[in-house]
């Protein structure tokens, strides 16, 4: 899904809309000497107040390596098409090798990504930079590993990449929505889940300067090779505002169906815009729908209205779990899960949970699951369903896709003992409808 940039201000003229407002950006960059050595020019906030990012960034962006532009030339066998992992809004990204130079274990290589900025102009070369800057200063294992980068200002344009660590598992949207993934399991989701709102509140709570993320959303949540979720893409990241603002003013910049609405209506940013964000995310992996969805009904294009025609404590809210899961989830911790996203969902921004109260949240469901029996959340779920089609079967007959579940459901169940019975019981009764 491609990022929007919607400037609220329709009378600004043609040369400040394709400039977003500069004074309201932190200003600095990165520029790099003939030897290699990196230094930040032009830096924000006085000697007495907290640190910003680029304060931070001078102490710590040391550790990031500088690339020379032939050197990722070579470790992608020249931008070939058949190391292309991906694209997106800001360009290609390729799978690399590209020498260690840990000093004592030289020779060896290591995978790496390899982001490669496809436009010129100021946007892309703004992303490229506050990338650079937010993750030459963060470091979680919730957010992903920038290793180096490489600028170059050549007789043929400028040249802007990034160098990461290889998430192997791709992105969480790819294993959401697309078919050719095998679907995530519900502990899987969990983990996602709690993962990506420890990145999150990392960077809201847990830095010297706030940042927000302001483009969070699934093709964000890279899933290294155990599937633990990390962040990318810091792109459009801003540092929270400073002592005595509520907010940020900002060009309005995100993803359709993930930006807030009081931010998409105002520009003013703030952390609990990222907690909306987060909200949303947790539906598209409960339901395995995308927040925005032109493919369906029109009706059914927006998850949240799908989702709010199913409420919470109806039987019809088992309709939206993704169908992908079959019977393999527990009911209860997804109705919990539903009004977790409802918090996040809320009107008022500062009614909105705290990342680090949404955490906890996620941690309590988590624990919860793990001490439930796997056979009792099945059941949960026959009852549940069964309800929904001893319903339905009165007027209609069973699918062929519910006969299926249930004949599933059936080979589970024939581990388990009497307790849940009932669920069984009616499960045998719908099947034969
Ligand atoms: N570090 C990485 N390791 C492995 N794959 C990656 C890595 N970074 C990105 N990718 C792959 O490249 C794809 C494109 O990523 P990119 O961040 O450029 O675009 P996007 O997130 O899809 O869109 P947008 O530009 O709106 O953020 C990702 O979905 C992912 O599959
Ligand atoms: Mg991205």
């Amino acid at each position: 899904m491609k990022c929007f940039h919607y400037l609220k201000d329709k009378t600004r003229n043609r040369a400040q809309r394709s400039a977003p407002i500069l004074k309201d950006e932190t200003s600095f960059s990165i520029s790099e000497d003939v030897s290699g050595q990196k230094k930040v020019i032009k830096s924000s906030g006085s000697a007495n107040s907290p640190r910003g990012i680029v304060q931070l960034y001078e102490e710590k962006g040391g550790k990031l390596r500088v690339f020379k532009y032939a050197e990722l030339k070579e470790a992608t066998n020249d931008f070939t098409r058949l190391r292309k992992i991906g694209e997106g809004g800001f360009g290609c990204v390729y799978k690399g090798s590209i020498k260690k130079i840990d000093d004592d274990k030289g020779g060896d290589h290591v995978v790496v990504a390899i982001k490669k900025l496809n436009r010129d102009g100021f946007q892309g070369h703004k992303q490229w930079v506050a990338e650079v800057q937010f993750l030459g200063v963060v470091d979680h294992p919730n957010l992903v590993k920038l290793i180096g980068y490489c600028a170059v200002d050549g007789e043929r344009g400028i040249q802007r990449l990034l160098v990461y660590e290889f998430m192997s598992n791709k992105s969480l949207e790819d294993h959401l929505f697309r078919n050719s993934y095998a679907p995530l399991q519900w502990q899987t989701r969990l983990q996602i889940m709690l993962g990506a709102a420890q990145g999150l509140a990392y960077l809201h709570e847990e830095l010297e300067a706030q940042v927000i993320f302001r483009d969070f959303k699934t093709s964000n949540i890279l899933l290294d090779a155990d599937f633990n979720p990390k962040l990318s893409d810091f792109g459009l990241a801003r540092e929270g505002p400073t002592e005595g603002n509520t907010h940020v003013s900002t060009a309005v910049m995100g993803t359709n169906g993930y930006a807030a609405p009081e931010y998409i209506d105002t520009g003013h940013l703030t952390a609990k815009s990222d907690v909306w964000s987060f909200g949303i995310v947790l539906y598209e992996i409960l339901s395995g729908r995308r927040s925005l969805d032109r493919s369906r009904p029109k009706e059914d294009q927006k998850l949240l209205d799908w989702v709010r025609r199913h409420p919470i404590d109806s039987k019809k809210f088992g309709i939206i779990i993704d169908p992908r899961l079959e019977a393999q989830y527990s009911l209860t911790d997804a109705r919990k899960i539903a009004r977790l996203a409802d918090s996040c969902l809320l009107k008022s921004a500062k009614d909105r949970p705290k990342m680090s109260q949404v955490v906890e949240t996620l941690k309590q469901i988590l624990q919860d699951s793990s001490e439930g029996s796997p056979s009792r959340k099945s059941f949960e779920r026959v009852e549940d369903e069964t309800e929904e089609l001893t319903e339905k079967s009165k007027s209609t007959k069973v699918s062929e896709s519910s006969k299926r579940r249930l004949d599933q459901l059936a080979k589970l169940s024939e581990h388990v003992g009497g307790f849940s019975k009932k669920g069984f019981m009616i499960m045998h009764r719908a099947k034969v409808s």
